[in-house]
């Protein structure tokens, strides 16, 4: 080759070099910007530096046998507080019978679930929104406090960590954790605890705010919160 040829070529090389470069660059600004893009079309995570320790009630001002709602750890998250009038392994309290659960069920994020209270605590008076729960379900745990989501018959059992008893839901129920306070009588809702898988292998159980929700809205934490007596 002579040396006017191998100017040639070295120069054609460089060429390709360069463009190899180009086609580089271009591909990975080009990642740059579908990621940025998937970004901003993502819904907003809620991120949590430290979940909101936020007082619910005093153990004097709640009634046994009662339940209550309460909003956290964002004003959109409904949960329910129960007196349930016995102890519970995991209750709050003096007589550790203070249970707290999100109200949002765990299959597809209906809201609109049930509390169904101990068959001796089922005053038919008071609660009439029972007769819309069908009678095999309630037969079918009598002793316990139970939440039942009429979407897809979901049933969870609150004395046990808001377990899955029957229905489709892959994971337990989103369980609040309560602190009692020995001195005051306070009780404060302190985080969400990870709920647990309801069948072997499941790993997308979560306990983000905003995974909880049906519609992801980026919400504010609550810094107050207050107790509405529903039975
Ligand atoms: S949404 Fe609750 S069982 Fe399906």
């Amino acid at each position: 080759m002579s040396h006017a040829e191998h100017g040639e070529e070295r120069v054609s090389q460089e060429r390709r070099t360069a463009l190899k470069i180009i086609t580089s660059l271009s591909f990975i600004v080009g990642l740059g910007g579908v990621a940025s893009l998937l970004k901003s079309i993502s819904p907003a995570v809620l991120e949590i530096p430290e979940w909101p320790r936020v007082r619910l009630t005093n153990v004097n001002e709640i009634k046994p046998k009662t339940w209550y709602i309460f909003s956290y750890p964002t004003k959109d998250i409904p949960c329910l507080l129960v007196k349930a009038g016995k102890s519970i392994s995991s209750g709050a309290g003096p007589d550790k019978d203070i249970i707290a659960y999100v109200m949002i069920c765990q299959h597809a994020r209906y809201y609109g679930t049930i509390y169904i209270p101990p068959e001796e605590a089922r005053d038919p008076e008071k609660l009439t929104y029972l007769k819309t729960v069908p009678p095999n379900i309630l037969e079918l745990y009598p002793d316990k406090n139970l939440l039942y989501c009429p979407a897809h018959a979901a049933l969870y059992d609150l004395e046990k960590d808001g377990e899955v008893l029957t229905g489709p839901p892959f994971c337990s129920l989103c369980k609040v954790v309560l602190e009692y306070d020995e001195t005051s009588g306070d009780i404060y809702a302190v985080a969400l605890a990870p709920p647990a898988p309801a069948v072997p292998g499941v790993t997308q159980c979560s306990n983000n705010p905003e995974e909880l929700k049906r519609i992801m809205l980026g919400k504010k934490l609550v810094t107050e919160t207050f107790l509405e007596e529903k039975i």
